[in-house]
């Protein structure tokens, strides 16, 4: 009777120190370290909503004067400007957003005044970069450009998958092949492995380099 209970104890405690020391690694080197699978995200300096920027739906929302909220549809390429150009996408700085923040949004929005006191709108401590916390991130040794996959997926629409909410076409539409729907997430998540047998499989089908020298430095 006592073996299988204590074999089922075990069991619990590998289990639960796998997850702490996970979350000691996770700390520690300061990376995304799977620890239930790798849908993991970050708590951001602002609650940036991509689906009020992005979306192209109603949102499960309702504005101020009591209508149901409609996404802005704005482009990825719109914020994420040098996606289609260069190796990184890049993240708009904070004076970028307050172009429509210094009037757009609530006086009294939390986030907002987060935004505003950052882009020395309100405040008088000077404006300040806001820090983001990466989702995204290969390990050193791996190279990756987006522009070459953007150029292709664009020509190829048949190679997207999953949709950005329901658009398969165009710079933005590409982009859920590797980042899922983020239109539709309130705050971003790794929804794809990004392995290197995604890769590599990826390459195979479409005739790009496989060669280690193409993807490591
Ligand atoms: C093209 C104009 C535009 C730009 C550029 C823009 N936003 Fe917004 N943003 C909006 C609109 C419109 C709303 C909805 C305002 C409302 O709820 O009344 C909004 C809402 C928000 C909210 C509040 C969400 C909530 O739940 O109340 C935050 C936070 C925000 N934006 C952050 C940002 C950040 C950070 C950037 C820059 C990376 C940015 N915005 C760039 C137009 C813009
Ligand atoms: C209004 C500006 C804006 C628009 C439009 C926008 N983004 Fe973003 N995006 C941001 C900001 C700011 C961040 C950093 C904060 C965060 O992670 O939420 C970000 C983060 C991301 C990330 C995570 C980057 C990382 O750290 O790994 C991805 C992926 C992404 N965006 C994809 C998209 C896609 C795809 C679209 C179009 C469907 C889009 N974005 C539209 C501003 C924008
Ligand atoms: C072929 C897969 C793939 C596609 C397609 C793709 N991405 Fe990415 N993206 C990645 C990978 C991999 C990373 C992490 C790169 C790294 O750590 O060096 C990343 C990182 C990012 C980041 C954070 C770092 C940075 O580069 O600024 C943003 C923002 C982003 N992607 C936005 C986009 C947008 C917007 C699109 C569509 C226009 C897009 N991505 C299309 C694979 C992809
Ligand atoms: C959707 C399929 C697909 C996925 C997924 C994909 N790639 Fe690619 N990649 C391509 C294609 C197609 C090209 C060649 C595009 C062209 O130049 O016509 C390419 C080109 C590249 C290049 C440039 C190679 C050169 O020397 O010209 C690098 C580097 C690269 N990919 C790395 C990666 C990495 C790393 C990942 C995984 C995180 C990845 N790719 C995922 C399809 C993909
Ligand atoms: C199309 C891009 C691509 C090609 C080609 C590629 N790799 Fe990778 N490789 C990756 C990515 C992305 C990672 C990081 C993610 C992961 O660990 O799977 C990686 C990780 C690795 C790792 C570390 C694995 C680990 O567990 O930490 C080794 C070793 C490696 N690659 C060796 C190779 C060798 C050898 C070749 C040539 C036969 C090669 N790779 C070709 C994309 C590629």
């Amino acid at each position: 009777m006592l073996v299988p209970v204590l074999a089922i104890g075990g069991l619990g405690v590998v289990a639960v120190m796998g997850v702490v020391a996970a979350f000691v690694i996770t700390g520690w080197i300061g990376q995304p370290v799977p620890v239930l699978g790798f849908e993991q995200t970050f708590d951001q300096p602002i609650d940036f909503p991509h689906t009020v920027h992005a979306s192209l739906k109603q949102l499960d929302r309702v504005a101020a004067d009591g209508q149901t909220m409609e996404g802005l549809g704005l482009d990825c390429t719109f914020c994420h400007r040098t996606v289609t150009t260069q190796a990184n996408a890049g993240v708009p700085p904070v004076g970028f957003c307050a172009t429509c923040h210094q009037v757009i949004g609530a006086e009294d929005n939390v986030q907002l005044t987060i935004l505003r006191d950052a882009a020395d709108i309100v405040g008088d401590d000077g404006a300040e970069p806001v820090n983001w916390q990466r989702v995204h991130r290969l390990p050193d040794h791996v190279r990756f450009v987006h522009e070459p996959h953007i150029r292709y997926l664009t020509a190829n629409p048949s190679e997207v998958k999953n949709t950005t909410d329901g658009v398969t076409e165009g710079p933005s539409g590409v982009c859920s092949t590797c980042h899922g729907n983020v239109a539709a997430m309130q705050q971003v998540e790794q929804v794809e492995s990004l392995k290197m047998g995604q890769c590599v499989d990826c390459h195979r089908d479409n005739g790009a380099p496989t060669d280690c020298a193409a993807c490591h430095y």
